[in-house]
């Protein structure tokens, strides 16, 4: 730290904002292997309503994390940009915008599904949470179409963002990746 300059902007991401990419990238991929295999398992079997419980508290807390992020990025100073064509800076913005934007909308669109669809949710057993909207059966078939679509938009983007990192990691050779991850250098 002694090269640094007090004014200057950090060179990575602050801790709580690292912790809660990579808790969120792990709850995000339990959520959606559950969800995607769930679906197929035994009507009335005990697994499916295990999956089924894990799914939607899981994705409870996908929504919980999200909020906190928007929160620590809110509080803390993000680095600086680093060299590059302004377009991808652009590109990327967005991106990130629009993956905060799906990491809501595809948990709020799961509670609302629940929800018209008449089913408690019981937050990992601990607290109940209440429906969004009333039960009403007309309403259960556009809302999982929503569910699903909104999550392979989510799926998507992640896609190209996973790879964009391994590109600066890999190829361009910058920080862009180490400064996600805890260490010491920059
Ligand atoms: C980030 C969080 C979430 C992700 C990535 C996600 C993803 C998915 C996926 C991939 C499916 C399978 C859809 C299909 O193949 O038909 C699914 C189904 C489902 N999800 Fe989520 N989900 C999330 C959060 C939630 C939440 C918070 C709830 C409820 C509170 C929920 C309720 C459901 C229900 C009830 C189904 C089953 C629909 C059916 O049986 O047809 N999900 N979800
Ligand atoms: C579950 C999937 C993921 C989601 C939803 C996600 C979401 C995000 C979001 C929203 C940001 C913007 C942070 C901000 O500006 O506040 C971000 C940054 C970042 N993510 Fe991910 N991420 C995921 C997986 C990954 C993976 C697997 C990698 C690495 C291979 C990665 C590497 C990065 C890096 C390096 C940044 C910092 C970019 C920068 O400095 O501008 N992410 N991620």
């Amino acid at each position: 730290m002694s090269h640094a300059v007090a004014a200057a902007a950090p060179a990575r991401w602050a801790l709580p904002v690292q912790l809660l990419h990579w808790l969120g990238v792990l709850l995000l991929l339990s959520v959606a292997t559950l969800g995607l295999l769930m679906v197929d398992m035994p009507r009335g079997s005990e697994l499916r309503k295990l999956c089924y419980g894990l799914h939607k508290s899981l994705g409870i807390a996908v929504l919980g994390v999200a909020l906190l992020r928007l929160l620590a990025r809110a509080l803390v100073r993000a680095p600086a940009a680093l060299p590059g064509p302004a377009w991808q800076l652009r590109v990327a913005r967005l991106a990130h915008g629009l993956m905060y934007a799906l990491l809501l909308a595809v948990p709020l669109s799961g509670w609302l599904l629940n929800s018209v669809a008449g089913q408690p949710l019981p937050w990992f057993g601990l607290v109940d949470l209440p429906p969004l909207a009333d039960r009403n059966p007309a309403w259960r078939k556009p809302a999982d179409t929503a569910h699903l679509w909104l999550f392979w938009t989510l799926a998507a983007l992640v896609a190209v963002h996973v790879l964009a990192a391994l590109h600066h990691h890999w190829i361009a050779r910058d920080a862009t990746l180490r400064r996600m991850l805890p260490g010491r250098r920059g």
